[in-house]
């Protein structure tokens, strides 16, 4: 049987992709036809801008998600794991599926087979048996869950032998997931779907464009865990959903406040600066000063503000919960866009100090003024400063997971040696390997299928 050895996978993927086949042949009992990569990402800048429609700055990395597969007769989807975590789950192709119980590794792929089967329809006569093998961490902020979507959704395109650009597919996969009930932006999917080795992306939403950034020779991107998880699914999700409502929210004032100077409604703070291209962002953001505190306010707060009753604005903008920080969450997400701006061009010129100071900037804003910080993440970010991360921040959703560390080659090993003894060595017991929760990570392609 031919195995992958296609140009760009590692010699690690090739082992495993090699296990995966053999196992998917003893479990399932015949053959996989196809093996599916969907690598995770780590953001290096541009965090909570995505939904926004607002640039980010992220990269693939070398942990995927791999689904090995062969189509079936029926209409039936059925999903195994090769690790005993995940149970056995069946469930049928169609455009209205029903969820299972939030939190079930199941609904990643319920999420990528309606979303395909509402936009293809008869096209997909097929289900498929799926073998899955992860080694992204998960609630670690590197994306596993997309990366999940994405594996499935390609597996199940590749069983019917429908092919959809990836371009597309990373304009449908981010609805689809809302499936899991986070109202997520479209990064994660694209990143997983349109990288290219060696590079970073810029993407810009509404409508997606990607373009490759390159990195600055001579330094590593290391990734350290907090080892508190945040789950997309969990905990991590309301918090989550609350900064887009928050967002919302901020539109409607600012559409109040801008009055007739605007010349339509705001979908996004992002349509700012499609409608003023030649205004800075920040520039809006005295609008709000004048108006709003820096702390949070309640529904009919805001609502007097705009001349609206508060029903009226929980409905149109899904709010839950009664206090809404939008001054600083707009601060946050205007200064985010400007600093992904400066950082695509830091990078270009290769200026990795200027980038650095970027990502340190950014991660004051993520933990002042978008409060998706802890006190583990911010001990990581202090040790890797104080061991010479050149930059250092959250990255992802926040609220957990991990840091992104731009560290000059040379002071790699004393940097991991620092974090080793000031933060991992009181946190993990004997058994544990330190190399489970902290990687240097080289920027991978996108997703591939291969024919077997
Ligand atoms: C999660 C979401 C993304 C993005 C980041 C924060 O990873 O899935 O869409 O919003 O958080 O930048």
């Amino acid at each position: 049987m031919n195995r992958p050895t296609a140009a760009g996978i590692t010699h690690e993927e090739e082992e495993r992709s090699s296990r995966l086949i053999d196992a998917f042949r003893a479990t399932v009992g015949r053959p996989a036809r196809c093996l599916v990569r969907a690598p995770g990402r780590v953001n290096l800048l541009g965090e909570h801008t995505d939904y926004n429609g607002l640039p980010v700055l992220p990269m693939a990395i070398d942990r995927s998600v791999m689904i090995a597969l062969a189509p079936r007769e029926d209409r039936t989807i059925l999903l195994s794991n090769a690790s005993a975590d995940f149970p056995r789950r069946t469930y049928p192709l169609s455009d209205a599926i029903p969820p299972y119980a939030g939190g079930d590794w199941g609904n990643y792929s319920k999420a990528a087979a309606q979303g395909l089967a509402s936009h293809c329809g008869a096209q997909l006569q097929h289900g498929a048996d799926l073998l899955v093998d992860g080694n992204i961490p998960s609630g670690a902020g590197l994306s596993s869950s997309s990366a999940l979507v994405v594996a499935n959704a390609l597996a199940v395109l590749a069983a019917n032998e429908v092919d959809v650009p990836y371009e597309t597919l990373a304009e449908w996969l981010p609805a689809a997931e809302r499936y899991v009930g986070t109202l997520s932006g479209g990064m994660d999917q694209a990143t997983s779907l349109l990288a290219q080795a060696g590079h970073a992306l810029r993407i810009d939403f509404f409508p997606l464009r990607v373009r490759t950034v390159p990195l600055p020779a001579g330094y590593s991107i290391i990734v350290c865990h907090s080892l508190v998880q945040a789950e997309k699914s969990g905990a991590a999700k309301q918090a989550y959903n609350l900064r887009v409502i928050e967002c919302r929210l901020a539109c409607r004032v600012l559409e109040r406040l801008l009055g007739t100077g605007l010349p339509r409604s705001l979908n996004t703070l992002g349509d700012l600066a499609a409608l003023f291209p030649h205004r800075p962002l920040l520039d809006f953001l005295p609008y709000l000063t004048a108006q709003l505190p820096e702390r949070p306010q309640s529904l009919s707060e805001i609502a007097a503000l705009i001349g609206t009753s508060p029903e009226r604005l929980r409905e149109e903008c899904g709010a839950v919960g009664n206090a809404f920080a939008l001054l600083p969450r707009t601060r946050h997400v205007l200064s985010e866009a400007g600093r992904v701006e400066q950082a695509e061009r830091a990078l270009r010129d290769g200026d990795a100090l200027a980038f650095g100071q970027l990502m340190d900037a950014s991660h004051g804003s993520c933990r002042d003024d978008y409060e998706i910080s802890c006190p583990e993440l911010e001990e990581l970010i202090r040790i890797a400063k104080e061991a010479g991360a050149v930059g250092a921040r959250l990255t992802g959703a926040g609220f957990g997971g991990c840091t992104v560390n731009l560290v000059a080659e040379p002071e790699v090993p004393g940097f991991l040696t620092r974090i080793d003894r000031y933060f991992y060595r009181s946190r993990l017991d004997h058994s544990e390997r330190v190399g489970h929760y902290r990687f240097i990570f080289k920027p991978r392609a996108g997703a591939a299928v291969y024919r077997l």
